[in-house]
């Protein structure tokens, strides 16, 4: 078979194993993100991995994980891609420990494992409470071996313009742009990997990487490339504000026992053991935030009559907290000034995933032949809300399945005539139109982010209504018609252009699905419905935005 030439974009966990697996098959891989791995937000995520190990006795199986990802899901997502995601995880597990992955085990030297939301089984490898950097750690340190041999170059510093398509429509490269000096470049390949995570920067600070600008996934819209499930946005339930930003108490604090709850008649109400008492506060995320929202704004029993309630982990073992939840006892001590192993710790639901993005089909094919899309930035494992512990093994297992796919094709790209010249053109012109602005009296993009991001966390929140949602399209609208200028770089004028077209692109997608499911909760239409049991597809042709629901399963045919 012949090997490939591959441009991945982005270096997270989801792009560094497809970069990794596909120089294991001898293609070559150029790598581009606008920071090094160690800097991805994959290094970020603290809770585990999960995977039906059954090394505990808990009698789990991958046909439970399926089970308990698909009723997570709520329905909507791929279900075959769910089947290959829940049967592989326990070899990814595997693969992960033969490169050097540290997890925490048991008394008998087991890889442990912990409860997680949404299950009712033992399920979540981990590593303390800072599995993504461990992990990310070994796959670089392989990462690094292919780059010795020249399969693997990696360019730091780049972000994303567009993609290339040759005559026959195939994706045949990228056209990028570097960050510190503005030179705008095209790249040819056989194939083209996006791995750019989530869509964070519409929503300004969140407890993600504002890193992952949402860029690429806006980019794409604009060249007609067909974007899914855009409502579907998780809130973790337990987030806190800090003046840093949005920080995240893991749902490992409630997988190893800690408790939610608020004061009711001077009582401590357990609000979750109440209502929910099979899985208490770890139900699924969907449902643990809605709870939540509920206690502070339906019956006003937030603590202090504010929006949080108390996650208490002081009950259990002190050692508990501070091994195997390292990350929140540091959090806490260092921006709350609190110490978790004696007070409850103050938490409301914060934006924390995108389970929408770029359409995909189970094996990673997007709309447009020759690309790919793996990680936050795609759709297909977590359908309405992810399950805590989903998103690395989606991360890695995508990376896997793409790599076999481009591996597998019979030919490289042989046509490669493209719209190069054409399309350099056009992102030259614009470069051009952003250095006159820069003296013009048109306003900051800076502020336009504010701005935008202020829409979109008033009209996307926990619930909502189409009075607000049709306000907010209203207000992008006007925001759009606006000149922007941006002092800082070109990127980020264009990069707010586009966030407000991809916005736009939300509050379409979140008004057309009427019925509630998931993260997404419309007050109007409060049940689930049959109808909608498929996936938001969303296109922008022609200035145009066109919608559809489509089959959850439906491949992309090429
Ligand atoms: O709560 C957490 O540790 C988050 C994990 C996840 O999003 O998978």
């Amino acid at each position: 078979m012949d090997t490939k030439d591959v441009i991945v974009i982005g270096a997270g966990l989801a792009g560094l194993t497809c970069s990794v697996k596909l120089a294991e098959y001898g293609n070559h891989v150029k790598l581009f993100s606008p920071s090094p791995s160690e800097r991805s937000q994959s290094v970020m995520a603290m809770g585990g991995i999960n995977a039906a190990l059954d090394n505990k006795g808990q009698e789990d199986s991958p046909s439970q994980h399926y089970t308990d990802t698909i009723n997570g899901g709520q329905n909507i997502n791929n279900h075959s891609a769910v089947e290959k995601l829940t049967q592989d995880a326990p070899t990814i597990i595997e693969w992960l420990s033969n490169i050097g992955t540290s997890f925490t085990r048991d008394e008998n030297n087991n890889i442990d494992q912990r409860y997680f939301g949404g299950q009712k089984k033992k399920r979540t490898v981990y590593a303390g409470a800072r599995t993504g950097k461990q992990v990310v750690t070994a796959i670089n340190a392989m990462a690094r071996k292919y780059e010795e041999e020249h399969l693997i170059e990696r360019y730091i510093g780049w972000r994303f313009l567009s993609v290339l398509l040759n005559e026959d429509d195939k994706c045949n490269g990228v056209i990028l742009i570097n960050e510190l000096t503005d030179e705008i470049k095209a790249f040819t390949s056989d194939c083209v990997v996006i791995a750019t995570g989530g869509t964070n920067r519409i929503f300004g600070k969140i407890s993600g990487s504002q890193q992952n600008d949402a860029g690429t996934t806006a980019r794409l819209l604009r060249q007609e490339i067909k974007l899914a499930n855009l409502e579907m946005i998780q809130y973790h339930p337990t987030t806190i504000k800090t003046p840093v930003k949005n920080m995240l108490i893991t749902e490992a604090a409630r997988g190893e026992g800690g408790r939610l709850y608020t004061m009711r008649d001077d009582k401590k109400w357990y609000f979750m053991e109440e209502w929910y008492p099979e899985l208490g506060a770890l139900m699924p995320r969907d449902v643990v935030s809605c709870s939540i929202y509920k206690v502070c704004n339906q019956h006003n029993l937030g603590i202090d009559a504010e929006d949080y309630v108390y996650l208490d982990v002081s009950f259990l073992p002190e050692e508990t907290v501070k091994v195997k939840l390292d990350e929140v006892y540091e959090v806490c001590t260092k921006y709350l000034n609190l110490d978790p192993t004696k007070q409850p710790i103050p938490v409301y639901p914060g934006i924390h995933y995108f389970m929408g993005g770029i359409l995909t089909d189970d094996e990673h094919k997007t709309s447009i032949k020759n690309l790919y899309a793996i990680g936050e930035c795609s759709v297909q494992y977590h359908g309405a809300n992810r399950l805590g512990g989903n998103s690395l093994l989606g991360a890695i297992h995508g990376g896997f399945i793409a790599a076999e796919e481009i591996n597998n094709q019979p030919e490289p790209n042989k046509n490669t005539n493209q719209l190069v010249n054409a399309l350099l053109e056009d992102e030259l012109l614009e470069y051009d139109h952003w250095k006159k602005s820069q003296s013009s009296d048109y306003i900051s993009s800076y502020k336009i982010e504010q701005e935008l991001s202020d829409i979109m966390n008033k009209a996307m929140g926990i619930y909502r209504d189409e009075t607000t949602l049709k306000e907010a399209l209203n207000q992008l609208e006007k925001l759009e018609e606006k000149e922007i200028y941006s002092h800082e770089s070109y990127y980020e004028y264009i990069l707010i252009k586009s966030l407000i077209q991809l916005a736009k692109a939300f509050i379409i997608s979140a008004l057309e699905r009427k019925e509630s499911r998931g993260a997404h909760q419309r007050i109007e239409y409060p049940e689930m419905d049959e109808r909608y049991q498929k996936t938001t597809v969303i296109q922008l042709i022609n200035n145009e935005y066109r919608i559809s629901f489509n089959d959850t399963d439906e491949k992309m045919g090429w």
